[in-house]
């Protein structure tokens, strides 16, 4: 037996995947209860994946500025979603039907139409229960991150490390019988259309390093290498958000950030939101060590 090419592997999954989401494809317009307010006793996430959590400076607040931060924390997390989600459909839109995506173009067509969807009710999500959608803060894809080669990687790679990092969240709010059926619901549909995603993102990620690798420099390789860790460090520092603390009542809120982001805890948790992400990036040796 021969054995498979990177292209016929890519190939494969792509078919595996858009059959998947044909068959999986639903009306997001209504598939959503929107009740016109949120009734959420309690938290609007759960305790255990807020930034705060484990911290000294959360032992200090009281429950009700805990719930408090989960609200906007919510919102925060809900608002970088669309962020992100704009900047890779500007990305995919731009490659979809070119010169080297004619395998990924099929799959393209459906990562686009659900993306558009995810950002829509993301958005909805916000501006009905928050009144807003917080503004960009995130590490800009800058004027030249180098040859196309390089481009390509860094725009996979900047995807698929956006996405699993959601859905580290996404597929344990999605279950947790704590939050209000609504937030369950949106993150339980996320994680399930995001499963595809990431799976396919993996594809074209090793591709395209195997093609960087093959093709490139060694400086672009190194490029590349680096490129994902900063990128990675800086979307989990962007989680902790001032303009949430200071949201949710709390004093001094950028120096609260400060205290929780070097709060001992935190390490460890950090690491647990990016443990598949830098296993798999580690495999195929496209990310420096931290
Ligand atoms: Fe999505
Ligand atoms: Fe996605």
């Amino acid at each position: 037996m021969p054995t498979k090419t990177h292209e016929d592997q890519l190939q494969s999954v792509v078919d595996r995947l858009s059959a998947a989401a044909e068959a999986d494809y639903y009306n997001p317009y209504k598939r959503f209860a929107w009740p016109d307010r949120l009734d959420v006793d309690g938290y609007w996430m759960s305790p255990e994946l807020m930034t705060v959590h484990g911290t000294s400076a959360a032992r200090e607040l009281d429950e009700k500025t805990l719930q408090e931060i989960s609200k906007w924390e919510s919102g925060h997390f809900y608002s970088l979603n669309v962020h992100g989600i704009r900047e890779l459909l500007i990305e995919v839109v731009r490659r979809i039907h070119t010169t080297g995506f004619e395998i990924p173009t099929k799959f393209f067509h459906h990562f686009v139409g659900e993306e558009n969807e995810h950002m829509w009710f993301f958005a909805e999500f916000c501006l009905r229960y928050l009144g807003k959608i917080y503004p960009d803060r995130s590490m800009s894809f800058g004027t030249d991150p180098g040859s196309p080669l390089v481009q390509n990687f860094i725009v996979f790679s900047r995807i698929l490390i956006f996405e699993e990092i959601v859905d580290y969240f996404n597929s344990r709010m999605g279950s947790d019988d704590r939050l209000h059926p609504t937030i369950r619901d949106l993150n339980k549909i996320h994680h399930e259309d995001e499963s595809r995603h990431i799976a396919f993102g993996r594809q074209l990620v090793t591709l395209a390093f195997q093609k960087v690798c093959d093709d490139g420099t060694d400086d672009e390789r190194e490029f590349c290498r680096t490129y994902t860790r900063r990128f990675l460090d800086s979307s989990i520092a962007g989680l902790y958000s001032p303009a949430v603390y200071r949201d949710a009542g709390v004093t001094n809120p950028t120096a609260f950030r400060r205290e929780v982001m070097n709060d001992p805890a935190r390490a460890a948790a950090n690491q647990a939101m990016s443990r598949r992400t830098t296993s798999f990036f580690h495999r195929i040796d496209a990310m420096a060590a931290a």
